[in-house]
């Protein structure tokens, strides 16, 4: 058994669950900060945190020479698998159009007709790419295939990263966008039956290779009634709930994300006092143990509403009302979202920044948020901290202290990173 001690560390954020102050469930407690401290990873887990002057031996010892060092991110919220590029569409709504729901249908096209390697290349190409950023557990869906076959290849490509370490969660998003064969034009199929197909055989068909299940419920896209169905199926085949909802508009999916006990409702743009007052009301559903170490139930705690601040930047949405949503004691998470049309970044620290300085979050709110949040909304209890027995998963910053994210915008903040123990190349 090897176990290294590191060193030098100005700022250690463990935000130990131990340590909670249930007072301030979204904040970070004074205790969940060491200051002049040192941490020892064994095993790929975290073995001791505390004052450096006390830290113990171990087999190899490096000093992070007065660094902060956080827990790595956790985004979870993307969709990396596709092909194609929709820099065009940016410009021309940088330029005044809107956005619409429509543009998924061009990166399909392209996914469809991407080769196997090219694809499982251009994913993994992403993944690095986060983790360079600090980001140390991720999720990402399917969703840009939107046939059997389609879907089925992104879930066990999906799949086999997990299997292989690269990836931690995901997601089977069949139900992201009514594709063309079903537009009901000239004999062909409609939405309905698009939605029982998806429901039916191409749910059986991901359903061993995914842990998640999420709908698009928004006008343009699926109405609740579409989506219960598609969610209904899933919680039936023993995945978790996540929702896309309340994007461009009050489409009803915050509701039926609280109703159906999802673990997550992505976006929230647009709430309205009820909105908040449902999602609040689910902070009290307790959690409960999973089936695997370090993983909880998808099936129970509370529907986390998860912001995409960069999302918000990217469609000149109007930003989530995520101070709103932490003072009425909603769980809250921070998320990339990154996809080639709304949201082409992994970059978490970027999306930690605009939480602090547009969404008026604390810093500590903002870091609990892109981590234990994303845990939470994960259902994930090994990630998103940095108490004994974590994953030791950790992002050393280039600054004595975690506020240069939101003092020094845009300044290249990552240092080094470490997951399951290992220094990221
Ligand atoms: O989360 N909203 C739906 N899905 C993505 C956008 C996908 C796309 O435009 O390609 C999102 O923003």
């Amino acid at each position: 058994m090897t176990s290294t001690v590191l060193t030098g560390i100005s700022e250690l954020w463990t935000l130990d669950p131990a340590l909670d102050d249930p007072a301030r469930p979204g904040d970070v407690a004074d205790a969940q900060v060491l200051r002049y401290a040192a941490v020892v990873i064994e095993e790929g887990r975290i073995a001791w945190t505390g004052p450096a002057a006390d830290a113990p031996a171990a087999d190899a010892r490096e000093d992070l020479g007065g660094r902060a060092v956080l827990p790595g991110w956790v985004d979870s919220h993307s969709h990396l698998v596709f092909d194609g590029d929709r820099a065009a569409e940016f410009e021309a709504r940088m330029a005044g159009r809107s956005y619409s729901a429509g543009g998924i249908a061009v990166t399909t096209d392209a996914t469809r007709a991407a080769a196997d390697a090219r694809l499982r290349d251009l994913v993994r190409d992403r993944i690095a790419e986060a983790v360079a950023g600090g980001t140390t557990c991720l999720e990402t869906k399917t969703g840009y295939g939107l046939t059997v076959a389609d879907e089925l290849r992104a879930a066990q490509l999906l799949d086999a990263l997990i299997a292989e370490g690269a990836l931690d969660e995901a997601t089977f998003l069949g139900a992201h966008l009514v594709p063309r064969e079903f537009d009901g034009e000239d004999g062909r199929p409609g939405a309905a039956q698009y939605v029982d197909l998806v429901a039916g055989e191409m749910l059986a068909a991901v359903a061993e290779h995914v842990r998640w299940i999420d709908v698009f419920c928004e006008d343009g896209a699926f109405d609740p009634e579409q989506s219960a169905q598609v969610l209904r199926a899933g919680a039936a085949a023993g995945l978790g709930l996540r929702v896309h909802g309340h994007q461009l508009g009050r489409s009803g999916g915050v509701a039926l994300a609280a109703a159906l006990g999802a673990a997550s409702v992505d976006h929230v743009n647009h709430l309205a006092a009820e909105d908040v007052e449902a999602l609040a009301a689910t902070a009290a559903r307790p959690t409960a143990p999973g089936d695997r170490p370090g993983l909880l139930a998808v099936d129970a705690g509370p529907t986390v509403a998860t912001v995409l601040p960069a999302c918000d930047l990217s469609t000149r949405a109007p930003l989530a009302p995520a101070r709103e949503l932490l003072d009425a004691g909603a769980a809250v998470a921070i998320a990339s979202n990154c996809n080639p049309g709304t949201s082409y970044t992994s970059a978490m620290s970027f999306c930690v920044t605009t939480a602090v300085l547009q969404m008026h979050l604390s810093l500590g709110e903002a870091v609990r948020a892109a981590t234990r949040g994303g845990a939470l909304a994960l259902r994930r209890g090994d990630v998103g901290h940095l108490g004994v027995g974590a994953r030791a998963d950790l992002h050393v910053l280039d600054a004595p202290a975690a506020i240069h994210l939101a003092y020094r915008p845009g300044m290249p903040m990552t240092h080094r990173v470490w997951r399951h123990g290992q220094e990221q190349p």
